[in-house]
């Protein structure tokens, strides 16, 4: 057939040949997916976890990259977000219904916190507040659903007793739904981290941290091993229209490759560093798990079997620091940029008043302002003297 210049600038003469090896998977984009013929479409199963029929619902990049984060989390099944956060609320919509209760601790991601409150607020949904490191103080009542887990908490840094919690919501019927941003699938795995081979139902994983690791993407997972529990999740996400790019997809496959050398680097820079700061006369305290002067450290132990971290250390300045010296000194460091997130190349800092953030008793944290560093792949000397150098400023 012949076609005139307008057409033929959209019907290219060659096709992408279907099978050719490449060390990265081919890249689709796609928000239509074309059908063969009228039996393609009308036997189309959209519901199906690889139905291609329209973008939204995958194609084979996202699958391959949501395939490959199950396989890394220890999981079976994965869909994908645009964020971290979108995923834990396709979590949250999804199991939590009117009347339910919902139990978050008290060190959990502040905006997961945030949504379940507006929940709490417009859908009766009931948000109660444990503290990680005593599983006592999770007592479920019979409207128990969901119990969110996160090991460990991201900016104060405790490791949750793990082990009892879990242990305590199964013999409840209750889900259980972890964070696994932290450990990534790398530090512990959440679907068999116990020697009686507990594991979590749902695990959560915001990609935009160590699997993306440029800093530059937003992505999140929910991963499962239940196909059931899977197929419950696919159906909010399908009606939800949750979807991620191609493109984005393929750059995290691409960075994936890396990441176990880029975890374990920035594990040894921020233990590395944390040594340092323990000497240092400025800080009231130092929090990572692995420190053995650490509240939480049996749990980490208890769990984190491969010994690894993710490269995250806060400190709380001594009282006598107020909010103007901590800007000072944040103000002054040069390799840390002050920026939210972590996993990426560039060491980050932020501050933060930790009585605004607390619901329960905190006394094992000293009273004062935090400063979380988020430990990127620089040397990691370079680092503690970026941190020496700004304390001076003080
Ligand atoms: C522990 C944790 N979970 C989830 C998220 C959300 O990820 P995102 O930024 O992709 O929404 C973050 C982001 O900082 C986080 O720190």
């Amino acid at each position: 057939m012949k076609l005139t210049p307008q057409t033929a600038l959209i019907h290219a003469p060659r096709k992408a040949p279907q099978f050719i090896n490449t060390v990265q998977a081919p890249l689709f984009r796609a928000s239509t997916i074309i059908f063969e013929n009228t039996d393609a479409l009308f036997n189309r199963h959209w519901t199906d976890d690889y139905d291609y029929s329209y973008g939204t619902h995958g194609t084979p990049t996202t699958f391959t990259l949501g395939d490959h984060i199950a396989q890394i989390e220890g999981g079976k099944y994965c869909l994908l977000a645009p964020s971290g956060l979108s995923a834990i609320n396709l979590v949250n919509s999804c199991f939590l219904s009117h009347g339910d209760e919902v139990w978050v601790a008290d060190n959990i991601y502040g905006p997961n916190m945030e949504h379940l409150r507006n929940l709490e607020t417009r859908y009766g949904i009931d948000v109660k507040v444990y503290n990680p490191i005593d599983a006592d103080s999770f007592q479920p009542s019979e409207k128990a659903k969901l119990l969110w887990l996160e090991a460990a908490g991201s900016v104060t840094l405790e490791f949750p007793d793990l082990i009892n919690l879990v242990k305590k919501a199964k013999s409840k019927n209750i889900l259980t739904a972890l964070d696994n941003t932290w450990g990534a699938g790398l530090a512990f795995n959440a679907f068999d981290f116990s020697d009686e081979h507990l594991s979590v139902d749902v695990s959560v994983h915001a990609l935009t941290k160590y699997p993306s690791g440029g800093g530059d993407i937003l992505m999140g997972s929910v991963v499962t091993r239940d196909k059931a529990l899977h197929h419950k999740l696919f159906r909010t996400h399908a009606i939800q229209g949750i979807s991620i790019s191609g493109d984005d997809a393929a750059q995290v496959q691409r960075s994936l490759a890396s990441m176990q050398i880029r975890y374990q680097h920035q594990s040894n820079s921020a233990l590395h560093v944390l040594q340092w700061l323990k000497t240092q006369e400025a800080f009231a305290q130092v929090l990572h798990p692995a420190d053995p002067d650490n509240i939480s450290h049996q749990y980490w132990k208890d769990t984190c079997q491969t010994e690894q971290s993710a490269g995250l250390v806060s400190v709380i300045f001594k009282p006598e620091y107020d909010m103007n010296a901590i800007r000072k000194f944040c103000d002054h460091l040069k390799l840390f940029k002050l920026g939210f997130s972590w996993g990426g190349p560039v060491s980050l800092v932020m501050l933060y008043k930790l009585d605004d953030m607390r619901h329960l008793d905190h006394s094992h944290l000293q009273k004062g302002i935090l400063v979380r560093f988020c430990i990127g792949l620089e040397d990691a000397d370079d680092l503690i003297a970026d941190i020496q150098q700004a304390l001076k400023a003080l």
